[in-house]
């Protein structure tokens, strides 16, 4: 494998040598190397005391061999499968389908699709987009694949209970379980105790690996498997990059680097806001999906040492060309709080060539002849400069393509770029204890067993006359 087949991480413009204010270049074999070495060690520690699961994800062949079992078997009884499940329980595969399955899946023919079924990954409990989707499926060529590691996230369970009555509803009894697939953890929670009082079939989310880890497990690989994508391209593209992420040493590991820079630019350049920004639409949600893990990871308001933290960069998800006519203008002269990551996409394959219309007309014919891919990426760059001359750093990571291969080494790549930058700050990247209380208060005012209804302050709501 060539450097070219990889992803890579050029960076240049977020050094001193190229933008007002960057970093010194040296520091990265200095004090930032130095820094970063007692962060890996910390990864190490959590590592060898089995707190990080996701990192045996890429090698877990048994767990993958189950998932093909069911994708490939029952998983093509059916022409629409909908995934309910939310956060880490819904963005990866979401980010999986856009990516690889690509634009308009679920619209083509069967023909189209190769026979796969269509996809469709249900996370908010919106009841407008829920009820219109069931009115569009045939309950009895549906499978809803349920997932929840706690399998007791409110949401997916609603989700589930209206999901299963409408079933009930149309099928005879005896093939409702048929309908089910569950993805949880292997012994505790409710789903895993229906699955197995009912005899639905249920995929094991390992429990030391986190809902926003989890893209690599059956979360996100039975969603992938099941539409026909390469789930070993995948894996071995995250395996491809763990195997660069783990080095001690700075400057050869890309994890370390991404999270060494967005850290220092964050802490010691005032840049809190980190923003990814693919040129492509098949990374929208792959945007989307980062954005959760840097923000759930690292905001958090105590230390590892216990003390307080009050740590986080915001993530912002983007895509060009489409926020340059929105975003941009803000990036390029609004507070000088913003590092923009953009990720390249060298090969588009099915390329559009721009034909030489209106020749007589200077402010279209330019365009002729050139390719719509060539014109994103030449947006790309053009942007990258224009905010370089302003002082507003950014780095640019370049795929190959977007295909499982490079799709899995960007999970990776962001996976270990967090728990190096949770350890940089000094905080617990795996937890989330901040969104707890929120549930909490949600059981109470919902009516769960064991939960008081609480006092909410929304009593005296000023309004506008
Ligand atoms: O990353 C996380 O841990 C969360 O976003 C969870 O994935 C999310 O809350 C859903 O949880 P569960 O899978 O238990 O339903």
């Amino acid at each position: 494998m060539t450097d070219h087949d990889r992803a890579r991480l050029d960076y240049a413009n977020l050094l001193a040598s190229h933008v007002d204010g960057g970093l010194e270049a040296a520091r990265l074999e200095g004090d930032l190397a130095v820094r970063f070495r007692a962060a890996w060690e910390e990864v190490q520690r959590r590592r060898a005391s089995g707190d990080m699961g996701f990192l045996e994800l890429p090698e877990a062949t048994e767990a993958v061999a189950a998932v093909k079992d069911v994708a490939d078997g029952f998983g093509q009884w059916f022409e629409d499968v909908v995934v309910l499940g939310i956060g880490g329980s819904g963005l990866g595969a979401i980010a999986v389908r856009d990516a690889l399955l690509g634009p308009f899946w679920n619209e083509r023919d069967d023909e189209a699709r190769d026979h796969f079924p269509r996809l469709h990954v249900v996370d908010n409990p919106d009841p407008s987009t829920f009820g219109r989707l069931l009115d569009r499926l045939d309950p009895g060529r549906t499978l809803f694949n349920v997932v929840s590691k706690s399998g007791s996230t409110a949401e997916t369970m609603a989700q589930y209970l209206v999901a299963r009555a409408w079933v009930e509803e149309a099928v005879e009894a005896d093939r409702v379980r048929g309908h089910f697939l569950f993805t949880t953890d292997p012994r505790a929670g409710a789903l895993r105790s229906i699955a197995e009082a009912e005899g639905i079939p249920a995929l094991s989310v390992p429990p030391n690996v986190g809902g926003r880890f989890s893209v690599l497990s059956a979360v996100g690989l039975l969603p992938a498997a099941v539409c026909g994508v390469d789930v070993d391209g995948l894996l071995a593209g995250a395996r491809d990059m763990m195997s660069r992420c783990r080095e001690p040493d700075l400057a050869g590991n890309p994890g370390a680097l991404l999270a060494t820079l967005l850290h220092a630019a964050d802490t010691e350049a005032g840049r809190h806001v980190h923003v990814l920004m693919p040129y492509a639409d098949r990374l929208r949600s792959f945007a989307f999906w980062f954005q959760q893990l840097w923000a759930e990871s690292l905001g958090k308001a105590r230390a590892l040492d216990g003390g307080p933290a009050h740590t986080g960069p915001t993530p912002l998800a983007s895509v060009g060309a489409s926020d340059q006519h929105s975003l941009l203008q803000l990036f390029i002269e609004g507070p000088k709080d913003k590092v923009v990551l953009f990720v390249s996409v060298t090969d588009r394959g099915d390329d559009l060539t721009i034909p030489a219309g209106h020749p007589d007309m200077p402010s279209l014919a330019y365009l002729g002849g050139h390719t719509l891919g060539e014109l994103l990426d030449t947006e790309r760059r053009a942007t990258a400069e224009a905010l370089r001359r302003e002082g507003r750093p950014n780095a640019t990571i370049l795929i190959p393509r977007v295909e499982a291969h490079a799709l899995g080494e960007l999970f990776m790549l962001f996976e270990m770029a967090t728990v190096y930058a949770g350890a940089l700050y000094g905080v617990d990247p795996l937890d989330q204890p901040g969104v707890e209380l929120g549930k909490r208060l949600t059981y109470g005012l919902m009516g769960r067993e064991g939960h008081e209804a609480p006092d909410i302050d929304d009593g005296d709501p000023r309004f506008i006359a």
